[in-house]
């Protein structure tokens, strides 16, 4: 990676850092020198990860966070600044799916998944922006939207749906945060093999829908990185309210 890519020195927050994405954001910030505030439900998963991290020569602190509660949110940054200063780069990035046809999603289904997709991503978001801006200091938030949020696909209306208010989120709070040096951007990843989706990969309809999309295959963890980097560091210091999707081709279609 180039110097516009360095990421040494700032201090990170990524939540949903328990699983998938969230423990390669966290890995790779740490390996180009971040300091990572590590976030999820799965406190256990966050403290091997630390572990994994530290051994490696990096620095990370597991801070418990459940995004659906304003004060955890609370709770979770300030311990997180106690440890390494203002957080000025967040990986936003908890989220859950559900792949469900619209007949079959109850009521506290859908409020789970807008609680946590929509409702999480604000309130971090805003959590982080209010601190960045305390500190007169700028920073830029990294929403992970998803290319559902660009398209829609059989049996997960819910989910596209958080992920469309996602990218819309990213562009109006990018709009009003610019002026204050806080960037927002989101990821729309296609699809890659995480717990989410590894169910879903198991089906001959997945991999017949994969072989089918314009690079005939879902993304590599690593394929993410420079994407993430992109938007994280300041190699990316012009883009405000950017949904960047890193999926093989997917979100074009292909008529
Ligand atoms: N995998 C894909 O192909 C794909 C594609 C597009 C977008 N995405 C998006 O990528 C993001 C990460 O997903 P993933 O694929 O890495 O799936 P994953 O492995 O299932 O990870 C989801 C993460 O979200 C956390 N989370 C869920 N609910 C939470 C809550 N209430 N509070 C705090 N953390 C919560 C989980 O941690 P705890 O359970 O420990 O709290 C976990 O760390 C999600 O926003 C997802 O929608 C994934």
């Amino acid at each position: 990676m180039t110097s516009e890519f360095d990421v040494s020195g700032k201090v990170a927050m990524v939540t949903g850092a328990s699983s998938g994405f969230g423990v390669h954001f966290a890995k790779i910030l740490a390996a180009r020198g971040a300091k990572v505030v590590v976030a999820a439900r799965r406190v256990d998963r966050l403290e091997s990860l630390v572990s994994e991290i530290n051994a490696a020569g990096g620095e990370a602190v597991a801070v418990a966070m459940d995004v659906t509660s304003a004060d955890s949110i609370e709770a979770a940054f300030n311990q997180g600044e106690a440890a390494f200063g203002t957080i000025t780069l967040v990986a936003n990035n908890a989220g859950v799916a559900d792949m469900r046809t619209a007949l079959k999603i109850d009521e506290p289904s859908w409020d789970h998944m807008m609680d946590t997709n929509l409702k999480g991503v604000w309130l971090v978001a805003q959590q982080a922006a209010k601190r960045m801006i305390a500190a007169g200091v700028g920073g830029a938030i990294v929403n992970t939207a998803s290319i559902l949020g660009l398209r829609v696909s059989f049996g997960q209306s819910s989910y596209s749906v958080s992920k469309a208010a996602v990218i819309q989120l990213t562009k109006a709070l990018a709009v009003e945060w610019a002026g204050k040096g806080v960037r927002v951007n989101a990821l729309c990843p296609g699809y890659f093999l995480t717990e989410m989706t590894e169910a879903a990969f198991a089906s001959p309809e997945s991999q017949k829908y994969l072989s089918s999309s314009p690079a005939r295959r879902a993304g590599e963890m690593d394929e993410i990185t420079g994407p993430f980097l992109l938007l994280a560091s300041d190699a990316g210091s012009y883009l405000h309210g950017v949904a960047l999707p890193v999926d093989g081709g997917q979100s074009i279609g292909n008529m």
